[in-house]
């Protein structure tokens, strides 16, 4: 399909899922507002709507916790087509900010994706009026989710956030949640349904074997009324996630810049101990056998070795230093000899690779924008461009798909994408 073409289409997507303030990633499959989603979508929206795109992030922090949570999916209204629904979460009404205004939310989080967000659009936006009180407004709400990443998940203060379910990663099946999944029991509950199997093949979703054991921590957390006291001492599934931590910091150096304008001194330097401390921390995450970065298993205290994606992400939090970015980009430049199209969601000379099954193998393009953007960061402009070429490809050949097969390119997962459309229109509409 042509440029414009595909521009338009794009458009017409994010248009088409919206709910009224809100855009679902895709109708059917994803019937709700998500958390990292709002903020790759925001970025599709600043080029047509800008308006829009602030009301987008606003429409998510109405559902901010009263400790600074910023729950992974908001459920605006009722649907059918998604499990598990906000019964199954069954969140204490005394957690919310507003008491007036309950909003029913999930009870964990996702990749924290927004204050870079609001800083990028604050600063292409053509209305400055507009972005200038937008951002004021959400800084606070910032602020507190961050700090509760900072306090609530990182309570000693090594640096680094913990997760304790792969929902929290947004890479749910990634192969690198196997084995500290493995250890969760569960039962093959056949009272609940899974709803996802309705409208994707099964070949492309996540095993039942693995939905199991996810409900089986939803249920842990229930349990525990969701005290993040308790969760840190006692969740069976405690990782490290290089996403998380990637995009939170990263996050944090956007939160800067936004406090310089917005906030306080104090508040500064709290952010920058914090950005000084994880730049640190981050180097005990460094695989030089790997060439990568490596997730780590908080209940055994070892590190995942099984190369992922999210290793990559470490450029856009621009942790890595020069040697590293150079190892960093050859790795991926082999990963790209081995598939035709950049960036796998797993190394494909893995065992785990799998180029159908949602983060196993597929490619993503809100993943590919990161990572481009982290390269061109670091000057490595022919990857990065690499990666940009292959993720248009894609597109043109596809679609907006949810996620891709990096062999032969078929588009796989829920189709009329979101975030796919908005990452599109933000950074693969231009020419090359
Ligand atoms: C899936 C993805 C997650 C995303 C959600 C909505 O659960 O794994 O990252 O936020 O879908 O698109």
């Amino acid at each position: 399909m042509k440029r414009i073409s595909l521009e338009k289409k794009s458009k017409e997507i994010l248009i088409k899922n919206d709910r009224g303030g809100y855009t679902v990633p895709t109708a059917g499959l994803y019937p709700f507002q998500w958390n990292w989603d709002t903020g790759f979508t925001a970025l599709g929206l600043i080029k047509f709507d800008e308006q829009r795109a602030w009301q987008e992030l606003g429409k998510l922090f109405e559902g901010q916790w009263q400790d600074g949570l910023l729950p992974h999916i908001i459920f605006h209204q009722f649907s059918p087509d998604y499990y598990p629904g906000p019964d199954l979460w069954g969140i204490p009404k005394d957690v919310f900010k507003n008491k007036q205004k309950i909003h029913q939310t999930s009870g964990i989080s996702q990749p924290p994706i927004l204050a870079t967000v609001v800083k990028i659009i604050l600063n292409e936006a053509h209305d400055k009026d507009l972005a200038l009180n937008s951002a004021q407004e959400l800084y606070p709400r910032l602020l507190a989710w961050n700090r509760w990443w900072w306090r609530k998940r990182d309570p000693e203060s090594t640096g680094l956030s913990v997760v304790y379910h792969p929902w929290e990663t947004g890479m749910d099946n990634s192969p690198a949640w196997d084995s500290p999944l493995k250890r969760i029991e569960s039962q093959n509950n056949a009272e609940y349904k899974r709803r996802d199997l309705q409208q994707v093949k099964k070949s492309q979703r996540p095993s039942q074997k693995d939905y199991d054991r996810y409900m089986a921590l939803l249920e842990f957390f229930r349990s525990v009324k969701y005290d993040p006291q308790i969760l840190y001492e006692k969740s069976p599934f405690k990782v490290i996630d290089l996403g998380v931590n990637s995009l939170l910091q990263r996050s944090n150096t956007d939160l800067l810049s936004l406090a310089q304008l917005f906030g306080t001194i104090e508040e500064q330097n709290e952010i920058e101990t914090r950005i000084r401390l994880t730049k640190k921390a981050f180097q005990r995450l460094w695989a030089p056998e790997f060439s990568t970065y490596l997730n780590w298993d908080c209940i055994t205290n070892t590190r995942i070795e099984i190369p992922v994606a999210s290793g990559f992400l470490a450029l856009f939090a621009r942790v890595p230093n020069e040697n590293q970015v150079e190892q960093m980009t050859n790795e991926l430049s082999r990963w790209g000899c081995l598939c035709r199209y950049l960036v796998p969601s797993c190394s494909p000379d893995s065992r785990y690779f799998e180029v159908k099954r949602y983060w196993r193998g597929p490619v993503w393009f809100i993943v590919n924008w990161m990572i481009g953007e982290g390269l061109l960061y670091y000057g490595q402009t022919e990857l990065s461009e690499k990666i940009r070429r292959d993720s248009k490809e894609l597109a043109e050949k596809s679609g907006f798909f949810e996620y891709y097969d990096p062999n032969d390119s078929s588009g796989l997962g829920g189709g009329e994408f979101s975030w796919t459309a908005a990452i599109y229109l933000y950074w693969l509409s231009k020419k090359i």
